[in-house]
């Protein structure tokens, strides 16, 4: 009987060697090592033999069953590897082809702009300073100069919350107030800065205005600060935004915050000056209001007007933007439409 175990383990052996593919080696399994396989009938049989060789037939019968397991595994993972080498040899998995790219984000086209101002202001010595976007009334409108029944305070519709005189800024300008007491050291100090931020105003919405959006405060205060700084920086503000041979233009305006005060326009990027749709036909287009800080303001941001003097300005990004892309709606700028958002 242990030569007939040692027969059928050689074969067992030699059939393994043949065998290239699952099914067959599944059958070979089922065939040697399954319940009615040849080893598994051969122990089996241990009971049969003369007590005295039982033992040692035993142990050789467990010993085949266990090399020959250890074949087995040792041939499927032989299959395993030849069947994935094919694989690639045979192109099934193409190892060339390129990944499937994600999508990658970009940069809301306002959020461009803005980087364009924080770069240029920054290259004329103006720091970010950021204000907050809830306010009091107080820093809104009356530190502005604005008292409390004010005419100005028509142009700006404000949303108001629970808290009584605890507003949403309607503008950046109580960001002046705030950046003088942060930065002045009690009036002490020249400052330069730019406040960006959002600005929120309880209007109806149209393709012309929004309840939302951004503008861009400017403030330097000094010790010789004219009103010729203030036309000077601003001009060199549009020679590098919109070029080096821009045209800008001042009309008189009036703020409460600032005396005096001027509009500052720039000529049409578009069409020269000589008239377009953009800037409908006038040749100019807005960009900022600006004007000399007003000496109340001064006053109440903790500087002594007879000694120190300083101008201020205000930007509107998303006009910008919207100019400098050709969009016709606001509403654009913050409805989140992906179609409109590619395409910056
Ligand atoms: N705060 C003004 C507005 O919302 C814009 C503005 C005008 C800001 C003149 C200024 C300025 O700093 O000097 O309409």
């Amino acid at each position: 009987m242990l030569q007939q175990l040692e027969t059928h383990y050689d074969e067992a052996l030699k059939a393994l060697e043949t065998i290239t593919d699952d099914e067959a080696l599944h059958e070979w399994e089922i065939r040697t090592l399954g319940r009615r396989g040849v080893v598994t009938e051969m122990l089996r049989s241990t009971g049969q033999l003369p007590a005295e060789e039982r033992a040692s037939f035993g142990k050789r019968a467990n010993e085949i069953k266990n090399l020959l397991t250890e074949a087995h595994a040792q041939r499927e993972e032989a299959i395993r590897t030849a069947a994935l080498a094919r694989d690639l040899e045979e192109g099934e998995i193409d190892i060339s082809l390129p990944g499937r790219t994600q999508p990658a984000g970009g940069l809301h086209p306002e959020t461009q702009t803005l980087r364009e101002f924080y770069h240029i202001w920054g290259e004329m010595g103006f720091q970010v300073f950021r204000s907050r976007d809830v306010e009091t009334d107080e820093y809104n409108f009356q530190l502005l100069n604005f008292p409390p029944h004010h005419p100005a305070r028509d142009m700006q519709d404000t949303f108001y919350t629970t808290q009584p005189d605890v507003i949403l800024r309607t503008q950046t300008s109580p960001g002046q107030i705030r950046a003088m007491e942060a930065l002045g050291d009690n009036g002490t100090k020249p400052i330069r800065v730019i406040l960006p931020g959002m600005c929120y105003r309880y209007e109806q919405i149209t393709a012309r205005s929004e309840v939302q959006f951004y503008q861009v405060e400017g403030l330097a205060v000094g010790r010789n600060i004219r009103m010729t700084d203030l036309k000077g920086t601003v001009a060199e503000f549009a020679r590098r935004m919109f070029g080096e041979n821009a045209q800008v233009r001042y009309r008189a305006s009036y703020f409460p915050f600032t005396e005096p005060s001027m509009e500052v326009d720039v000529e049409c990027f578009l069409c020269g000056g000589e008239g377009c749709r953009v800037c409908k036909y006038a040749g100019w287009l807005e960009i900022a209001g600006s004007g000399m800080v007003h000496p109340n303001v001064l006053r109440n941001g903790g500087y002594d007007p007879s000694v120190w003097s300083g101008f201020a300005f205000g930007m509107g990004p998303g006009r910008s933007t919207m100019l400098k892309h050709g969009i016709n709606d606001i509403r654009y700028l913050w409805s989140n439409d992906l179609r409109f958002l590619e395409q910056f």
